[in-house]
């Protein structure tokens, strides 16, 4: 039997960012409704903090964490699911280009969602329908990125053969 050469690719911040933050997330939202409001409001103010962790990481981090290694522009994006519609898309190992395009959606999107959180607990929001609204608005929209995040990630290990999933944890990937 041979075994592929294999890289490291994801560091440990990065692979601990990725699962705690989904299980922040998933906390929130089983508080979010009539859960208990310190839980939901601790894990909330976890998950924003690890959005400022990764914002960083994304300057100072190892290789393929950093911004400059998968943020395209939109051309290339643009050009990256033209191919993957032509079923012709080169495999990455850091983010591909419409990966990293989602990623900063999602820490846009949970950024917002734990920024008006906390806005609500404020003396200046407190009470505020509008905010309550833009909370709720943004929570859904964090499920709405990640089935499609989720999606991408099935699909590009399906097409390339390898389970990103298991290169999350392990943060491992084939050579090639
Ligand atoms: C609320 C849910 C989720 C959020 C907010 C989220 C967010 C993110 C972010 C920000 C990254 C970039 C990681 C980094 O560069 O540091 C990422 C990558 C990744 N996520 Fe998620 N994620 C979510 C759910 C999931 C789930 C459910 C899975 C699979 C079980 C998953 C699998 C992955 C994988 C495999 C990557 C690496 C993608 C690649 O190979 O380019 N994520 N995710
Ligand atoms: C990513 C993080 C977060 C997610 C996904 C999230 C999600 C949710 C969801 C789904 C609800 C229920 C909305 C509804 O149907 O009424 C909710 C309500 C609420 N959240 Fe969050 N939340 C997050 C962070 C925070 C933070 C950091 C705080 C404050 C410290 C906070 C404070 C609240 C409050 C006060 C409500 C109740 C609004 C109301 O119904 O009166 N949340 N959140």
């Amino acid at each position: 039997m041979t075994t592929e050469p294999m890289v490291k690719v994801w560091d440990p911040l990065q692979r601990g960012f990725h699962w705690l933050l989904l299980v922040m997330i998933a906390t929130c939202w089983l508080t979010g409704e009539d859960g208990p409001k310190t839980l939901h409001q601790a894990s909330g103010y976890v998950a924003g903090g690890l959005i400022a962790f990764r914002l960083v990481w994304g300057v100072i981090g190892s290789r393929h964490a950093r911004f400059a290694d998968f943020v395209r522009g939109p051309r290339a994006v643009l050009a990256y699911l033209a191919s993957l519609w032509r079923g012709e898309e080169a495999r990455h190992l850091g983010h591909n280009p419409a990966g990293g395009a989602m990623i900063l959606a999602l820490l846009a999107v949970v950024g917002t969602t734990a920024l008006t959180g906390w806005l609500q607990t404020t003396d200046l929001f407190w009470g505020s329908a509008a905010l309550e609204e833009l909370h709720e608005i943004a929570a859904n929209l964090i499920l709405v990125l990640a089935a499609f995040h989720l999606c991408g990630v099935l699909y590009e290990s399906w097409r390339h053969r390898e389970n990103l999933i298991t290169a999350m944890i392990d943060g491992k990937k084939r050579a090639d």
